[in-house]
């Protein structure tokens, strides 16, 4: 990689960013429109408007020269499309963007962002600023619309009377289950800030806190994406709840990013989660332990992607 084209490498993902934050990309696919016709629609100054353009040309989102059009990216980054990554391409640029600028400090006090904000974690941060609230959940529903795509063809869930997604976010991953086993019972459970912003489900909302109590209502348990979040000590808390929660023979689902120490990603991967929370990504060999330490029995892991897998455990 050429050094100095490294070091400004983020202008061209800002400009994708600010085109998704403004709706451009949506502007463009509903209307046949010039540079001064898109300017007037947006209130955008023309100028800076033909630059982002070409930027956005340059980059591959759109087509810009007689007429403004989409290219396949810039549609994906539309609200409405079914594959819709439009959230998560404007998520990497607001709180987490501010943690990695103060990269320095947390450097120094060994505390992560928000926790030098005077906040206790990122999710007690979010949950008392609404759009960043909705930014972070459409953009993890998106993420898990896609990675838990597949999840019905590695895992048979029909033994099971009723599953609860425990920190479930907008239901994605329970939406899917509920989809393909209509028999079973599926439950959706998170903070009520959260849940307040599901429109329609094809699932139960359960509204609650994982640190306190899990209700007694599921033979299967998800954790995914969860435990990452947190640090030993807070992990146990929330697997013994699980333990309490489910019957014998019940079932814990546990779906994390399995990062492998020699990993190009990992180092990255652990010093955002070390901005954003009190958590980090973990080996397998990790999760296992801290699963088993709450008395659960590992079954097996199952493969889900390139960088997630399924561990199943059981409680005796
Ligand atoms: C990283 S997101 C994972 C969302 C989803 N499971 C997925 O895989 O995309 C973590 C989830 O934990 C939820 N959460 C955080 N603290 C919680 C608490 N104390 N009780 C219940 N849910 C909580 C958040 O609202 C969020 O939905």
């Amino acid at each position: 990689m050429e050094l100095k084209s490294f070091f400004t490498a983020h202008w061209e993902y800002l400009a994708v960013k600010t085109a998704c934050e403004l709706n451009i990309f949506d502007l463009i696919e509903q209307g046949n429109y010039s540079l001064d016709l898109l300017a007037a629609k947006g209130k955008f100054d023309n100028e800076f408007l033909h630059f982002l353009l070409q930027a956005l040309h340059n980059s591959q989102f759109i087509n810009y020269e007689n007429e403004i059009k989409l290219t396949e990216n810039g549609t994906i980054l539309t609200e409405n499309h079914p594959k819709s990554l439009k959230y998560s391409c404007i998520l990497w640029a607001e709180e987490h963007l501010c943690a990695w600028q103060n990269l320095s400090f947390s450097l120094k006090v060994g505390k992560s962002y928000f926790e030098m904000q005077g906040d206790e974690n990122y999710f007690s941060y979010i949950e008392n600023n609404p759009n960043e609230l909705k930014i972070y959940h459409k953009a993890m529903y998106e993420y898990a619309r896609d990675d838990y795509e597949k999840l019905p063809e590695f895992i048979d869930f029909s033994n099971h009377q009723a599953i609860m997604d425990i920190g479930g976010g907008l239901g994605a991953l329970v939406s899917i289950i509920a989809q393909k086993f209509p028999q079973i019972k599926c439950y959706l459970f998170d903070k009520e800030e959260v849940i307040d912003l599901i429109e329609e489900s094809v699932f139960e909302k359960v509204i609650g806190d994982f640190f306190v109590m899990i209700p007694k209502i599921a033979d299967a348990l998800i954790l995914s994406r969860v435990i990452h979040d947190w640090n030993d000590e807070e992990a146990s808390l929330i697997l013994k709840n699980c333990y309490e929660a489910l019957p014998s023979n019940g079932k814990l689902y546990l779906i994390e990013n399995y990062v492998d120490k020699e990993d190009s990603s990992f180092a990255l991967l652990n010093l955002n989660m070390k901005l954003m929370t009190s958590g980090r990504e973990r080996e397998i060999g990790e999760y296992i332990k801290l699963v088993e330490n709450q008395s659960f029995i590992f079954l097996e892991m199952i493969k889900l992607n390139n960088l997630q897998n399924i561990l199943i455990f059981y409680k005796k």
